[in-house]
């Protein structure tokens, strides 16, 4: 694990220490993981790209071994900080890679720097904001997460995030799952739910994505349903979709392998465009 101090944002004086993990050669991978989870995410993922691209990890702000900034963490500000990764390990462009609110990220990352990506994955993610009934919950959510800890938050996600099948009979993913929210810090959590509750409607901008894009979504996703990547998959000039069967919303860890073979076959494919 590697800390990297640097700054978060261009108009407030303000640094964070940044953990993340990185290996490999080849053209650059970034993975941002979802809500209230780190970098772990990937591991399934990150264990096999490393034999041929420089995949990088980190954890975002406010998650995993990451610094904390309370208050509200929009999700340009998490895409500034991983803009400033990216120039401290001397990376000029990426495949951007993002599940469920790293997907809000990566698609705020293509908007404000799209001279630093090379291609897009949208893994269980959506494009639209937030209704105003799902504001509401987030300001909820983040007064429990306050108040009472993530435990609530835990119980409450782990249904929708795996499959019936994988609550009863897949302990290990479920304990993984579990453990990332809990070590996830309350701030940390609130000021994420804070930050999406505020971020833009991305539909417009899906247009002007010109980066090969490959979206994946688990048939099973209540969070993020299959309608949400087809919605991004008609949008996008030339994207492809693929829905993983037997997954719910952290379909990379559900059905690790059936992720892995479209993740590499897209990433073949870009690099011989
Ligand atoms: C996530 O997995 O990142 C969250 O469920 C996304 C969200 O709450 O919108």
């Amino acid at each position: 694990m590697s800390h990297l101090p640097f700054q978060t944002d261009r108009d407030v004086d303000e640094r964070v220490q940044l953990a993340f993990d990185e290996s490999g050669p080849g053209p650059a991978v970034v993975l941002l993981h979802g809500f209230p989870f780190d970098r772990s995410l990937w591991r399934r993922q990150f264990d096999v790209l490393q034999n041929d691209y420089r995949v990088v990890t980190p954890d975002l702000r406010g998650h995993g071994a990451s610094e904390v900034t309370v208050g509200t963490v929009t999700m340009e500000s998490m895409a500034g900080d991983i803009e400033r990764l990216m120039d401290h390990l001397q990376i000029t462009r990426a495949t951007i890679g993002g599940l469920s609110m790293g997907g809000y990220v990566a698609l705020a990352f293509a908007r404000l720097f799209p001279d630093r990506i090379q291609a897009l994955v949208l893994a269980d993610t959506r494009a639209q904001a937030d209704t105003e009934e799902a504001k509401q919950n987030r300001a909820v959510q983040a007064e429990k997460a306050m108040t009472e800890g993530m435990k609530p938050i835990a119980d409450a996600m782990l249904p929708k995030l795996v499959t019936t099948e994988t609550m009863a009979s897949r302990p290990e993913v479920v304990e993984h799952v579990r453990s990332m929210i809990m070590n996830t810090p309350p701030e940390g959590a609130a000021a994420a739910l804070r930050g999406m509750a505020e971020r833009q409607d991305q539909r417009p901008f899906l247009k002007r994505i010109d980066v090969p894009t490959l979206l994946i979504v688990g048939r099973n996703d209540p969070i993020t349903p299959v309608a949400d990547s087809e919605l991004m998959n008609q949008a996008i000039s030339g994207s492809r979709l693929e829905v993983i069967d037997d997954a719910a919303h952290v379909s990379n860890l559900e059905q690790s392998d059936r992720f892995n073979n479209a993740l590499v076959g897209f990433l073949r494919s870009v690099a011989t465009n």
